[in-house]
């Protein structure tokens, strides 16, 4: 037979069965199909995701392929993975920061482990090839630096500051810019100008994810943070145990009444694994999937205890870098990948179209 016969019009029939299944919408209506070309019996063409920390990445792929392969006359199918990560269209705000989606990282209690979960999460997405920000927005105590191993700047040019940058990860911290014993006391107006700064006189290029930090409780932080750029959503990370989820609940009152859509409720230091391959629940179980039910938002996953976690932090090298493969590290990048999702499927909510040219 001759293979003159594959037309582009079939392969599209043949995508258009082929489901996004997250976004629970074919590829064909979702414009993720771009660069489609046919020569003989082979078939070529670019899937465009809409985040490259996609989990079904290889899943979406191996469809494609084989909806692909059925048309008679098909025997190569080459498929080039890309990404290009929407906005929801929230994130540029007053300020026009090329930022496509702002995410932050908040609960009611100190301690539970949002600095923890805000550097793993943005390395994980850096690492997956997204454009990566990092907000250290913890004006009072700020500890991004120490987790992400910098001590320094770079020098400003003229007009703006410059980020650090580690595991391809811009970072900006106001612990940057004082000395490391310094008291850190801001009265509301300085608070206010400290954070917005951190935003407007630095450098940060396009990115697709800026992950921010807050400082512990519902303070003034998210509250100069949401009116300067207006976030994609919000985190709230709570250890499994009672106390923390009533701070919890607040935390998640907060971004309501700041009109952030919450992406979800994060569960820290869930148990502890024993050598024997049993789980401890120090903190009791539970709890993070309780307050996610209650407040009818999604649950993004458990964190166990684990030392290398916090020897991570302290060293300043996430436990996503240093150990990849272990249950904290492999559970963090699972978290990423639901938020990166989550951030998908909202920008897909609002605009019903992602804006890709088409075919030819
Ligand atoms: N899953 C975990 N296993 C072991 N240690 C952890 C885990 N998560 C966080 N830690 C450690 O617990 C401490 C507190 O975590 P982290 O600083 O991330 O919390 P935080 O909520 O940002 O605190 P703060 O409210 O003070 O900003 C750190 O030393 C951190 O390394
Ligand atoms: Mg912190």
């Amino acid at each position: 037979m001759m293979s003159e016969s594959v037309s582009k019009e079939m392969v599209l029939a043949a995508l258009r069965k082929v489901q996004e299944p997250e976004l629970h919408k074919d590829l064909i209506s979702l414009n993720m199909i771009e660069n489609l070309e046919i020569s003989g019996d082979r078939v070529y063409f670019k899937i465009i995701l809409t985040t490259p920390a996609c989990p079904l990445k290889s899943r979406i792929e191996s469809e494609a392929r084989s909806a692909v392969l059925s048309i008679p006359g098909v025997k190569i199918v080459d498929i080039k993975m890309d990404s290009r990560v929407p906005s929801d269209g929230r994130s540029r705000g007053l300020m026009q920061l090329p930022i496509r989606n702002a995410v932050a990282i908040a609960s009611g209690k100190g301690g539970v482990g949002k600095s923890t979960v805000a550097v793993n999460v943005a390395v994980a997405l850096a690492q997956a090839g997204a454009r990566v920000g990092l907000l250290d927005a913890d004006i009072y105590g700020p500890n991004i630096p120490t987790m992400m191993g910098v001590e320094t700047l770079p020098l400003p040019t003229k007009e703006k500051l410059i980020p650090a940058e580690a595991y391809c990860v811009k970072l900006m911290s106001i612990g940057f810019l004082v000395k490391p014993d310094q008291p850190l006391i801001w009265r509301g107006p300085m608070l206010h100008s400290a954070i917005r700064q951190l935003l407007s006189d630095v450098e940060w290029g396009e990115l697709d994810y800026l992950i921010v930090d807050l400082p512990p409780g519902t303070g003034d932080a998210a509250l100069s943070l949401t009116q300067s750029l207006p976030l994609s959503g919000g985190v709230i990370v709570t250890l499994p145990q009672q106390v923390s989820l009533e701070d919890a609940r607040r935390g998640m009152e907060m971004f309501r009444q700041l009109n952030v859509p919450i992406l979800g409720v994060v569960e820290n230091m869930s148990y502890l694994e024993l050598p024997d391959g049993s789980r401890m629940d120090i903190f009791g179980t539970g709890g993070g999937q309780q307050l996610a039910k209650e407040g009818n938002v999604p649950f993004l996953g458990t964190i166990p205890m684990d030392a290398k976690v916090r020897t991570g932090g302290d060293n300043g090298r996430p436990v996503i870098v240093e150990y990849p493969n272990s249950p904290a590290a492999l559970a963090l990048r699972c978290i990423a990948e639901v938020i990166a999702a989550k951030i998908s499927m909202a920008a897909l909510e609002n605009h019903t179209t992602i804006p890709i040219t088409i075919l030819d």
